[in-house]
């Protein structure tokens, strides 16, 4: 197959920041995706209403002239969140609500700490239909990285997945095996997204021949059997797997760094890379429900109507782009060639 047309899609997480960096991220994401969920990992973060009413008008001032781009908003639970704060957030629009274990990634100094005392405020989403949405990995000093997420799921997931049946979850960003088979196994109330690079790479993109920091996202990227169990978790087209592709972009000297920050800025190349995945795997075909169709499924949102057509053509991902504050970002895939490309 030489071309595809989809549904448009949509990209159930990414960070688009705030500021002048949305003059560049809510644009490329625009240009491609329908609707985003927006994660609320500012600093500081989105924790109530009137801080995501005013996130999303800032969002909406960047959009380009005449888009019809949406974002969707969530909420950044803290261990001082109430009921009150999900009702009045639910009554804003917000569609999900992001846990963060604290420290676990980047700007969740904020976050929750005592995860039990957060059941009261699950209980409330799944009473009012509010998505719980997980970046799941524990965070004590003495875990190995590489196995924070599986430890997660042992120690906690399993656990909210019981006590709240009816909670919709999303385990965001799935980096291992282990994930994979608890979301194929368990309730239908829990899905997955997958970000592209967690499709395209595994550890040794980040670690062989030196470090590769642009590779470095969290969860970490895994050894080879985590990747191929993700990719064959979405060759099977499965409805609990959709895109999400975690754009987190950080200016170059960040991520070019003695401590470099975790995230991949995506958002130019993502699309077209799932669909050389997909293509690679033979299932090109399941593109259309991994990014059009299984995620507002699950979040009970309409689907596009809109399409949006690719064809087999190789372009190379810029090497830098130049962001408005005039400092240089390197794009996830800098360099390299892709050998899909959205037409017209
Ligand atoms: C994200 C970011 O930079 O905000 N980074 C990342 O490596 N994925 C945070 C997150 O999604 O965990
Ligand atoms: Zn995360
Ligand atoms: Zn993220």
């Amino acid at each position: 197959m030489t071309q595809i047309t989809l549904l448009t899609p949509d990209d159930w997480h990414l960070h688009f920041r705030d500021g002048d960096m949305l003059q560049e991220t809510v644009p490329a994401t625009a240009r491609l995706f329908q609707r985003a969920i927006v994660m609320p990992n500012l600093l500081p973060p989105v924790t109530d209403a009137k801080m995501v009413n005013a996130y999303r008008e800032r969002i909406l001032a960047a959009r380009p002239q005449g888009s019809s781009f949406e974002p969707l908003m969530t909420l950044f639970l803290t261990n001082d969140t109430t009921k009150q704060d999900i009702i009045d957030a639910k009554a804003a629009g917000v569609v999900a609500a992001k846990l963060y274990p604290a420290g676990a990634t980047t700007n969740s100094d904020a976050a929750v700490k005592a995860l039990d005392s957060l059941f009261p405020i699950f209980e409330k989403m799944a009473e009012i239909g509010m998505l719980l949405l997980v970046h799941g990995e524990v965070t004590e000093s003495h875990i190995d990285i590489f196995d924070r997420e599986a430890i997660f799921i042992e120690r906690n997931l399993t656990r909210i997945v019981d006590v709240f049946p009816s909670l919709k979850v999303v385990f965001e960003h799935i980096t291992t095996k282990e994930a994979a088979e608890f979301v194929a196994s368990t309730s239908d109330n829990v899905a997955a997204t997958i970000t592209p690079q967690h499709l395209l790479l595994n550890r040794n993109d980040l670690l062989v021949g030196g470090i590769r920091p642009h590779n470095f996202c969290l969860p970490v990227l895994k050894r080879n059997i985590h990747q191929q169990a993700l990719r064959a978790a979405v060759a099977t087209g499965s409805n609990k797997f959709f895109l999400g592709t975690d754009s987190a972009p950080h200016e170059k000297h960040r991520k070019e760094s003695a401590c470099g920050c975790a995230g991949c800025y995506s958002a130019w190349g993502a699309l077209e890379l799932y669909a050389q995945v997909f293509d690679d795997l033979g299932v090109i075909d399941k593109l259309e429900g991994f990014a059009s169709t299984h995620g507002p499924d699950f979040y009970g949102l309409p689907r596009n109507t809109s399409t949006l057509t690719l064809i087999k053509e190789t372009w190379t991902v810029p090497s830098e782009i130049i962001l408005p504050n005039g400092k240089p970002i390197v794009p996830f895939f800098a360099g390299e060639e892709v050998n899909w490309k959205v037409k017209g």
